[in-house]
């Protein structure tokens, strides 16, 4: 069997997306039911109280993964479904239904993994700031521990924390994402408390040595608009925000603050040993990448001294989501990656393209055509490579922009919630079962 043939393929969906069930069986409020109560936020005006309903339909979708041949199935755990107020009593309902798909996954032959956070704090700590508050090292190290104790005899892959990038910035500098946050104070105290937190919650699963523990790094390739000193090091300063920050002080690296001024701002909220604190000897990288921006650099943003060119400006064709399709980042990352470390097993955790609603799905096809030259020239220059989890099974809630972007390769109707293969799904049955002859 070739290195390509070896690779393990499945998929990946996030609680807040597809759950729905948002205030039943004892589940406490997240930060997202919260944002979407203000539902100007998000651009087709929804909110994700019953997405695609997976909480009851999870045994349907499970089933779906598995016809189409994917070996594995990345689920993320809700916090306040766990924990309602976010410490405290453990809701034994939540339990229940993880250790229902678990075991369904088992059942069906089909590997469950887990991610701890995928972006739903319970609304009751944010009350208290959320990330911005020290304390939620202890409560996200108290939840990691509950979720060990009920889930780790089974499943033994968990990524920590996803995309520290995108719910920091979206949520804490930006604010658009839950919980609405913005501002360069509360993004660099919370990115600091939630690297912290990665790496406490790393040490508490491995207390059980044969777990596999990672996390999954979002990735942009950023470029330069004009071959000029000054876009040059817009784009250094943008790449060390967008692809190291969450990386390199887990690396021992530090904080790049070098190549990145305004994180030296950070050491205001160190206390003694957290730089040792946040070295952690991760098992496995996720690598998600999606998309590439181009940058300017420009004296009027604060803070950064760089704005985005935008794709339409650069005449560039985009996808639903207002983004340059980049199959080329999947290569361009995982090298690079490889870098930090020769020997490190990496996975490309996330990986997908959305559509318009009408649009033919063909295109998806030709992406993941696009992505498997990718992920084969890699595995020829010795990268070490493990497998591919698509970004998505089933269309569900794309967070503020709502249901328009469909990442599925099964069709949602969101009136009956009637699941329907795409072109795209019966490809890949194809493809996956082609793929050892
Ligand atoms: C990732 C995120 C997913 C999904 C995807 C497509 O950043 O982890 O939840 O939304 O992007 O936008």
């Amino acid at each position: 069997m070739s290195k390509f043939q070896k690779l393990l393929w499945g998929c990946t969906i996030a609680a807040a997306q597809t759950e729905g069930a948002y205030n039943i069986e004892g589940k406490g409020p997240s930060i997202w039911d919260e944002f979407t109560r203000k539902s100007y936020k998000i651009k087709d005006r929804s909110n994700a109280k019953i997405a695609t309903d997976f909480y009851h339909r999870y045994k349907e979708d499970i089933d779906l993964a598995a016809s189409l041949g994917l070996k594995i199935f990345r689920f993320s755990i809700s916090w306040p479904r766990i924990i309602p107020h976010g410490t405290g009593d453990v809701n034994t309902k939540g339990v229940d239904f993880y250790n229902n798909v678990i075991d369904y996954c088992l059942k069906v032959g089909i590997q469950p993994w887990i991610t701890t956070y995928h972006w739903d704090l319970p609304q009751k700590l944010q009350d208290k700031g959320g990330w911005t508050n020290r304390e939620i090292v202890n409560w996200y190290t108290d939840y990691v521990e509950i979720l060990k104790e009920h889930f780790a005899d089974r499943v033994k892959y968990w990524i920590l924390i996803n995309e520290g990038v995108v719910c920091m910035g979206g949520g804490y500098f930006l604010g658009v994402h839950a919980p609405g946050k913005r501002g360069i104070r509360n993004f660099i105290a919370a990115t600091h408390h939630l690297l912290l937190a990665q790496a406490e919650g790393f040490r508490v699963l491995k207390q059980k040595k044969d777990l596999q523990v990672g996390t999954a790094i979002s990735c942009t390739k950023i470029e330069p608009y004009r071959d000029t000193i000054n876009d040059r090091k817009a784009a250094i300063r943008i790449d060390a925000l967008m692809n190291r920050l969450f990386i390199e002080p887990h690396l021992g690296m530090g904080y790049p603050h070098e190549d990145l001024p305004i994180i030296s701002r950070i050491s205001k909220y160190y206390q003694e040993g957290d730089l040792e604190r946040l070295k952690v000897d991760f098992d496995f990288w996720g690598i998600q990448t999606y998309t590439r921006e181009v940058v300017k650099g420009t004296w009027y943003i604060p803070y950064l001294g760089a704005m985005l060119v935008r794709p339409k400006k650069r005449n560039v064709k985009t996808s639903i989501m207002g983004w340059e399709t980049y199959p080329q980042g999947i290569p361009y990352f995982l090298e690079r990656f490889a870098k930090y470390d020769t020997k490190k097993p990496l996975w490309l955790t996330e990986c997908g393209m959305a559509l318009a609603k009408d649009e033919d799905d063909q295109n998806r096809i030709e992406y993941y055509q696009k992505v498997i030259i990718g992920m084969k020239s890699v595995l020829d220059k010795g990268v070490n490579l493990k497998g591919i989890l698509l970004w998505t099974l089933v269309d569900n809630f794309e967070w503020a922009e709502g249901y328009i972007p469909k990442f599925g390769i099964v069709e949602l109707d969101k009136k009956t919630l009637k699941r329907t293969m795409k072109k795209s799904a019966l490809w890949l049955k194809e493809y996956l079962l082609n793929i050892e002859l």
